[in-house]
């Protein structure tokens, strides 16, 4: 055998680099984020300690690739949500609240200020949902403030308001602001020529930013996997040349970053509210909505590294997270910080739209339908839950057992105000004011998506949706899907194709007896294979008709109490309220801040045997606008209950659920309600055997 002897000489994070190379074949990594790839037959001798780069084999493939922004639009009930939306606060802020204000938009210092977080967020999540709702005046909205962002790009490549000033410069800020231009570009291709360039341009220097330690704090610490995003997006549609450069940036991101892989082994997982333990990590990475951007952290980093175990710890921390911390309603609790499985512990609205993001890019990357049922549960539970039905106030937290939503005394929350509860503009922080309307539209945008081969359209998230897209050769598809889902278990689908091709439906796994129908034929089972049903389409126009009932399963939680859940749905007591407003904006007097108090008896215990399901589809076809609100979904169900003795803590919210409960008056029946049409409620129910 042929001796092969190398010397490299470099400099790496300038430290010098000596390789050493001679004779039989050795691959190895020498830290976690660098990796060695070493051509013919080598022995690595590294002199000095520091990591290689070299050459890289590009990026992994995703499992599915997203359709472009406006590709998948809603339809029926989804679009009538979107409208919702968009005649609600997120629509209107624009026009009068301070931190993304046109007023501010003039080009003074407070305008800039919306590129440390409030613009960004704002920007990332109008995007989508002006193209969704065809809305002319959010699309200028949201094109000035991209104009506005690359017109004042600094000649150095900064992006943002620390042009001109001594402000320091920090990169997280940007990071929603990237994620909303690409899907401008996405939507209109022709605004690549202008946002592409930039992009490149802030890479650059960000690239030598992180060499040299700089742009760095401790969010920016949590979330470099939007930055990484970012530069993948660019890798895979705009790379310009500059692969080597996007590569090594997405590994300093990695290398100076958080340590998500770290974070979410079981070993380090906290498995209660956290507020009592120590963070062997930066403390920031148990902060709630930190978390739920970080579960990208590692789908992304998979992309660079090639490395299964990067997937399999993504799939470790997402199960760890909602087994010490899940809710019923689908996500997880973190009053700022995690907050275990207590019932009144809160769930703030942030995390709830980044973890419906997270786990939309986790099924893309991944392909685990875990994922897809879990966003789905979410958005039809948690994420309506914690708004009021017209989308006008929101709270900052949601509680699975929520009695009342006041300025809270005593305050249940170790490290939010009393007033996170309450209804309303901005309670406790602003964030999710701008943060929010995210939520509905990426959803929207995530729920078709494609193989990497374009062979084949997989319908991800069930609902009302119309999508339009081109397939392998050509081939023009579109797809209808009428449904009232999740207020009907049946879906009928219309596709037209030009060509054949494979048309993939995902199935829940809470489906019991589904079947599908096909151009009328007989009815027949349902058969997924990873969560997907395939259906071979023909050239023209074919029909699906899906049925995909649920049966009423019972989910045990905390000191022996109980939670009801149907298919998508969870379903809680909707305690009746009163309703005080305790602020109104002076521009906007739809921007209200609302107590609620229950104007009923709530302390029940059910009878988890007794629990029947009802449907009572309306009569038109249509469902009531807005859905989520008391008493408007469709759909029901009864369990046998009776009144028990339930302290209230404080004055403002029910205690853990008495685990032996004992009923106080007669059986009665009580009605559970979608979560997400409730206000108040109880969720988690102490339950007993009651015989009538
Ligand atoms: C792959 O992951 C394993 C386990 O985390 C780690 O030990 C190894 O260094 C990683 N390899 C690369 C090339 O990142
Ligand atoms: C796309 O962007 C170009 C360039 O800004 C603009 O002229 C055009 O009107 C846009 N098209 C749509 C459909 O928005
Ligand atoms: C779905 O199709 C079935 C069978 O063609 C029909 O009976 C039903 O009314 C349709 N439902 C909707 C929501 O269009």
């Amino acid at each position: 055998m042929g001796m092969v002897i190398c010397f490299v000489l470099g400099s790496f994070l300038s430290v010098p680099l000596i390789l050493h190379c001679r004779g039989q074949l050795t691959i190895q990594g020498i830290r976690d984020n660098m990796q060695w790839t070493v051509v013919g037959s080598a022995l690595v001798y590294v002199l000095g300690l520091t990591p290689a780069v070299t050459a890289q084999t590009g990026l992994a493939p995703k499992k599915f690739l997203n359709l472009p922004l406006g590709q998948v639009k809603p339809s029926g009930w989804l679009h009538d949500q979107l409208i919702v939306q968009t005649n609600g606060l997120a629509g209107h802020e624009h026009e009068f609240y301070d931190y993304v204000s046109e007023t501010d938009w003039t080009g003074g210092p407070s305008y800039y200020s919306n590129l440390e977080e409030a613009g960004s967020y704002w920007f990332n999540a109008m995007v989508a949902n002006g193209v969704l709702v065809d809305d002319a005046t959010i699309q200028s909205q949201v094109q000035y403030f991209l104009d506005y962002v690359l017109d004042h790009q600094d000649t150095d490549g900064w992006l943002g308001p620390e042009v001109g000033t001594t402000k320091p410069r920090f990169l997280w800020g940007r990071y929603p602001f990237f994620f909303g231009a690409i899907q401008m570009v996405e939507y209109n291709s022709s605004l690549a020529e202008r946002v592409v360039p930039a992009l490149h341009k802030f890479v650059s220097l960000a690239n030598t930013m992180i060499h040299n330690g700089e742009g760095l704090e401790d969010w920016t610490n949590t979330r470099w996997e939007d930055f990484v995003m970012t530069l993948q997006w660019l890798y895979d549609f705009y790379p310009e040349g500059n692969e080597d450069l996007l590569i090594d940036t997405m590994k300093m991101l990695k290398l100076t970053g958080d340590p998500w892989e770290d974070v979410f082994k079981p070993e380090y997982f906290p498995q209660t509210a956290v507020e009592d333990l120590t963070n062997p990590f930066p403390e920031l990475t148990w902060h709630g909505v930190n978390m739920a951007e970080g579960l990208k952290a590692l789908p992304s980093t998979y992309r660079f590294t090639h490395n299964q175990s990067d997937l399999d710890a993504a799939s470790t921390g997402w199960d760890l997270l909602f087994q010490y911390h899940g809710r019923p309603s689908g996500i997880y609790a973190a009053d700022e910080y995690l907050a275990g499985l207590e019932a009144v512990r809160g769930t703030e609205l942030c995390l709830v739209v980044e973890t419906m993001f997270s786990g939309s890019y986790l099924y893309q990357v991944i392909g685990d339908p875990k994922f897809a049922d879990r966003v789905e549960r979410i958005t039809y539970n948690a994420l309506p839950a914690t708004l009021t039905g017209n989308m006008w106030s929101r709270q900052y937290l949601q509680q699975q057992n929520q009695i009342a939503a006041r300025n809270m005394s005593p305050n249940p929350f170790p490290l939010d105000g009393p007033y996170s509860n309450v209804f309303g503009l901005e309670p406790n922080y602003p964030c999710c004011t701008v943060n929010h309307p995210q939520g509905w539209p990426k959803f929207i945008s995530n729920a078709f998506v494609k193989t990497p081969d374009d062979s084949s359209l997989v319908h991800v998230y069930l609902g009302p949706f119309s999508t339009q897209t081109t397939l392998a050769n050509a081939n023009k598809v579109t797809v209808n899907v009428d449904t009232l889902y999740p207020f009907s278990d049946t879906l009928n689908t219309t596709i037209t194709a030009a060509k054949a091709f494979t048309y993939q439906v995902r199935i829940p796994s809470w489906v019991t007896g589904g079947t599908i129908s096909v151009n009328g034929a007989k009815a027949k089972p349902v058969a997924p294979v990873n969560g997907l049903h395939s259906v071979k389409v023909g050239a023209g126009t074919t029909r699906l008709v899906l049925n995909l009932p649920a049966d009423i399963t019972i989910e045990s939680r905390p000191h022996n109490s109980v939670a009801v859940h149907r298919g998508p749905l969870h379903y809680a007591f909707d305690i009746s309220r009163g309703q005080k407003v305790l602020a109104q904006n002076a521009q906007q007097p739809m921007a209200v801040d609302l107590e609620f108090d229950a104007t009923e008896t709530w302390q029940y215990a059910i009878d988890p045997s007794s629990l029947q399901f009802h449907n009572e589809p309306p009569s038109s076809g249509t469902l009531p606008s807005p859905v989520f609100d008391s008493g408007l979904p469709p759909m029901s169900i009864t369990a046998t209950a009776c009144e028990i003795d339930w302290a209230i803590a404080g004055t403002t919210f029910a205690s853990a659920p008495p685990s032996s409960p004992a009923c106080t008056g007669p059986a009665t029946t009580i009605t559970l309600r979608p979560f997400g049409s409730t206000k108040l409620r109880i969720g988690e129910f102490p339950q007993l055997k009651i015989t009538a």
